[in-house]
């Protein structure tokens, strides 16, 4: 019998999705660039084999799957989406699906979307994410994609997804490129999530001075908190992990350099074309940067030595209550930004992005999965409007008990010099838009005396006015 489905790049986010498919009940045709690649999975398949038909070229690929087809292309973003389209552009008919569902730039999905408007196949831009274990047993999957064509992939979707309480990790979030959009997104808010996580290691260990052990202690116990999340969870195992050669906690050996894919940066960039930075992320991004001049930072430590903070054992178990709070003030901050950047990026875009089901499909299956997404969900539920995360009430109830706390750390860090360039970031942000009167009218008042660029009023209606500026200015 033939397939219900195909899949093409059997790397290990091709191959997970497919044993989960084939798990749910789903014949998959299976097709990879190298023709090892598939015999490699075909011989790792197990009790799974009889649920794959290898495929060696697209035309048996083709061939092999029940029309209309749906095929799920995961190879690496870039170039090689593009030249599997090309590849199978001919071959696919009237209803086929190709659903691209690698880790897309949403751009090149609006782009494909569009050039492949005019062929007998509809084109399908999805983020997944999880992992290699969520593409296994239960991604969180945001779709971009007709609601024709949704309509037609969702059974399949909807049973290889993520479950939070029976509900499955799926939703459509527009067409054209809104599922990757919405994926460039997740990534951003996981990029600050982990590097506020980092930063708080960092402040526990040189101002706090706790070792890892206890360090992993410390994340074990938030995690039963309001913190409770996939990255804290995971953040406790690795630090509780004990590397085999050299007998140090793993975490002592592994070089500080944080590589990037570009999906953060994707969001960073997405964040300040939109107007609305997401300062939070964007530090996130530039300490994976900064992080990758190894070298150059040793140089510089040298001249600039840090010095030690010395603290009593009460200041250090108030550090610790500290450093929760600001971790739930920093994330806060980082959804309240990255949603926002949703937002924006949606009414650009002319998609209508459904909020709470972004935040409801997140709550399961994906990287930033948490508890706290629960109260989002429900801010959106109260308030489908909500023009941002810091006005939900249950939020401001949060926001308002976290921030002394964070503010708590970062003087801390300040004065000892302990780099927190994302929860520094995401307070001094929350701190500008909390301003009534924000200093821009000196910038304002400085443009006009440089370039005349005209500046509006507190005191009149209408635009252009200008300073008496003495000769010299304008
Ligand atoms: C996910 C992850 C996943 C991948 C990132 C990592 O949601 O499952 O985000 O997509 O791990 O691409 O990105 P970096 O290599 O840029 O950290």
């Amino acid at each position: 019998t033939q397939a219900d489905i195909g899949l093409v790049g059997l790397g290990v986010m091709g191959a997970n999705l497919a044993l989960n498919i084939a798990d749910n009940g789903y014949k998959v045709a299976v097709f990879n660039r190298t023709a090892e690649g598939t015999q490699a999975f075909m011989e790792k398949a197990g009790h799974l084999k009889d649920m794959f038909i290898p495929c060696y070229s697209t035309e048996e690929l083709v061939a092999n799957i029940k029309a209309p087809r749906p095929i799920i292309l995961m190879v690496p973003a870039g170039a090689p989406v593009d030249q599997q389209i090309s590849v199978l552009k001919d071959h696919l008919k009237d209803g086929d699906i190709l659903i691209d569902a690698g880790n897309s730039d949403f751009h090149d999905s609006n782009r494909r979307y569009k050039e492949l408007a005019d062929t007998p196949f509809t084109f399908v831009g999805m983020g997944v994410s999880g992992g290699a274990e969520g593409a296994r047993f239960g991604p969180s999957i945001m779709v971009g994609a007709s609601e024709t064509a949704y309509a037609r992939i969702e059974p399949i979707l909807k049973a290889i997804s993520a479950k939070h309480n029976d509900e499955p990790c799926v939703a459509l979030m527009g067409p054209e490129g809104a599922g990757h959009f919405v994926k460039t997104l997740h990534n951003g808010i996981e990029y600050a999530d982990m590097q506020m996580i980092a930063e708080v290691h960092e402040v526990m260990t040189s101002t706090l001075g706790l070792s890892i052990q206890e360090q992993a202690e410390i994340f074990s116990k938030w995690n039963e908190g309001p913190l409770a999340s996939y990255l804290i969870e995971i953040t406790a195992n690795v630090m509780g992990v004990v590397d085999e050669e050299s007998g140090k906690p793993i975490l002592d050996v592994i070089l500080d350099t944080a590589g990037q894919k570009g999906t953060g940066r994707w969001s960073a960039v997405e964040a300040h074309m939109l107007g609305v930075p997401a300062t939070g992320i964007d530090a996130a991004v530039a300490a994976r940067c900064l992080s990758s001049a190894r070298e150059l930072r040793q140089e510089i430590a040298d001249i600039y030595p840090q010095s030690d903070a010395i603290l009593t054992w009460e200041e250090k178990q108030e550090g610790i209550a500290a450093c929760e709070r600001a971790l739930i003030a920093g994330k806060i901050s980082a959804y309240a930004e990255g949603f926002a950047v949703l937002a924006a990026g949606g009414k650009e875009n002319g998609w209508d992005l459904p909020m709470g089901d972004i935040a409801r499909i997140w709550r399961q299956g994906c990287i930033i999965r948490s508890r706290f997404l629960d109260e989002i969900a429900q801010a959106y539920d109260e308030n489908p409007e909500l023009k941002s995360l810091y006005l939900a009430p249950a939020i401001i109830e949060r926001m308002k008990d976290a921030v002394p706390g964070l503010r708590d750390v970062l003087s801390l860090c300040v004065t000892n010099g302990v780099p927190t360039p994302a929860l520094s970031a995401a307070l001094a942000s929350f701190d500008m838009i909390r301003q009534k009167r924000t200093a821009a009218y000196v910038i304002q008042g400085q443009r006009d005396f440089f370039g005349q660029h005209g500046f509006e009023r507190t005191d009149k209606e209408g635009s252009g006015f200008h300073g008496p500026w003495p000769a010299g200015g304008a």
